[in-house]
């Protein structure tokens, strides 16, 4: 995970949830017997440390499975070295569709772009009449050029346009050219399918500009320094993402009890999808009766109806979950929750 570095918020968010999961796993009695041991190891959020990470756990520290990346590129890099070896990967939260097409050993616990990019397009056209939409991709980040392809099929699909489109990359801070570009085709969206220190800047750099369009994006804005980083200029911005912490089912509301009782503030979508992953993970051993990796592999992908606090998780055909989608906005400087969209 990204412990520290650019994206340090969702390495740390994936963490508490993963140690919550781990501890009370560990306080039943663990899995077969035996506790459960978390090995963490962070990548800076600095390309390529990913698939280093991965061989180092694999070799080294013998892993019985790999809990991570958070997002699609770095789980992309780990991914062919987890499945070169046959242990099980599971991904929280990377939503790009070529993630479990890595193969066999690779799962995730998460809902997929085209699913989330739909979502967000039908929101932005039905619900808040959006019919001219710019683009601003982080051509690095396949998560970011994969979201705004499947936005732009339905966007346009159902009756929208897209009157600009422009790139920038991971490390960016300065987006002025680009929204100075985007301002001139008057739109009334800015989808920036990007992660939380993007987005807060360019909605300051927008709000600067006298860029006046809603801003849109997907789960990347999901960060508790997001309002830090953006401040008032998120008025009104609206994004999609895993998890509302407002649930009342009744694993999801224990998990926000004990993790809000640890941290004094309620966990988001990261929180919830590494606690489940790693319960996962404990349910399939305890389900295969073995950590071997062949079988667990099996037990994995035979993932029914397993109780989430991110929801009720059925792993498919493709290892990939499906799960609702939660639509909030930044309304009075809070993030607030406006709806759930089913698959
Ligand atoms: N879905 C993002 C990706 O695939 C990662 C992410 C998930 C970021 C959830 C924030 C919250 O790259």
């Amino acid at each position: 995970m990204s412990i520290t570095g650019r994206d340090a918020s969702f390495g740390e968010a994936s963490l508490r949830g993963a140690r919550l999961a781990v501890e009370e796993i560990n306080a039943r009695g663990g899995v077969l017997g035996r506790p459960l041991e978390l090995v963490v190891e962070d990548n800076r959020s600095i390309a390529g440390e990913s698939a280093t990470a991965a061989k180092k756990l694999i070799t080294r520290d013998r892993v019985v499975a790999l809990v991570g990346e958070c997002s699609s590129a770095r789980t992309l890099e780990a991914a062919p070295v987890a499945q070169a070896a046959g242990i099980p990967l599971v991904s929280p939260a990377s939503t790009n569709p070529k993630v479990t097409q890595v193969g066999d050993a690779i799962f995730r616990v998460c809902f997929i772009d085209p699913f989330q990019g739909d979502v967000l397009a039908a929101f932005a056209r039905r619900k808040l009449g959006l019919k001219r939409a710019a683009l601003l991709v982080d051509s690095s980040s396949p998560y970011s050029v994969g979201l705004a392809e499947f936005f732009t099929k339905t966007f346009t699909a159902q009756g929208g346009e897209i009157v600009a489109a422009q790139k920038y990359t991971g490390a960016d801070t300065d987006f002025r050219a680009q929204l100075t570009a985007i301002r001139a085709a008057r739109p009334d969206a800015v989808f920036l399918p990007g992660y939380y220190v993007a987005a807060g800047l360019v909605a300051k750099q927008a709000k600067e500009l006298g860029l006046k369009a809603t801003l849109l994006g997907g789960d990347g804005f999901e960060a508790p320094q997001l309002l830090g980083i953006g401040g008032e200029a998120l008025e009104g911005a609206y994004y999609s993402t895993h998890f509302a912490p407002e649930n009342t089912d009744r694993v999801s509301a224990e998990f926000v009890a004990a993790y809000s009782r640890r941290h004094g503030e309620v966990p988001n979508g990261l929180s919830a999808l590494s606690y489940d992953a790693v319960r996962l993970v404990a349910d399939g051993i305890e389900r295969a009766g073995t950590t071997e990796k062949r079988d667990l592999r099996q037990a994995l992908a035979a993932t029914k109806d397993f109780p989430g606090a991110s929801g009720r998780t059925t792993i498919n055909p493709q290892r990939d979950a499906e799960k609702e989608a939660a639509i909030i906005t930044v309304r009075g400087g809070k993030l607030t929750f406006v709806e759930t969209v089913r698959p």
